[in-house]
């Protein structure tokens, strides 16, 4: 089997830029991008199994988010779920495709889709939820809010997360 994606670099590598300063999130989506990136650049033999390492990675991650947004009633939390919910969708469905029509290619695309969708992800919903859960001193790992508020001064909750400086 030759390797076509010797020479190639992943669409999205880590940068400063992705740091929210949560650590729980951060540690998560640090995994994440690395988990993409080899996804991105397998060869043929080991694509499937690093796109089924990355689908369950992000079940992990997208799991613990929507429960810090449900432990925080945090305001734009269903869109947010939602874009989640969607993505893993997409992300199942390719590889069903993937291991029964042996449609690689799909798999291949989705990977790149997902580094432009998962930098834009970050930082927008994801930036903001992370900001909103360091106002309401949210504890992820006991679940409590310990300050609960709005959102910070300054940002309000556009349309699906999106945040909007007033
Ligand atoms: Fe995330
Ligand atoms: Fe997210």
């Amino acid at each position: 089997m030759t390797d076509t994606t010797l020479e190639r670099q992943p669409t999205l590598t880590w940068s400063d830029d992705l740091v929210m300063n949560m650590d729980t999130m951060d540690a998560t989506h640090r995994e994440f991008v690395d988990l993409l990136a080899a996804t991105e650049l397998a060869p043929e033999a080991q694509l499937l199994q690093s796109f089924t390492e990355l689908i369950a990675h992000t079940e992990t991650h997208f799991g613990g988010e929507n429960q810090w947004m449900q432990d925080s009633a945090f305001g734009p939390g269903g869109c947010h779920t939602d874009e989640h919910d969607m993505i893993l969708k997409v992300m199942r469905e390719a590889l069903r495709r993937g291991q029964t029509d042996n449609n690689l290619s799909l798999v291949r695309q989705l990977t790149t889709e997902l580094a432009i969708w998962f930098d834009n992800h970050a930082k927008s919903m994801d930036a903001v939820l992370a900001m909103y859960l360091k106002e309401v001193q949210y504890d992820p790992a006991t679940g409590i809010v310990h300050k609960p508020q709005q959102l910070p001064e300054g940002i309000t909750a556009g349309e699906c997360g999106v945040p909007e400086v007033q």
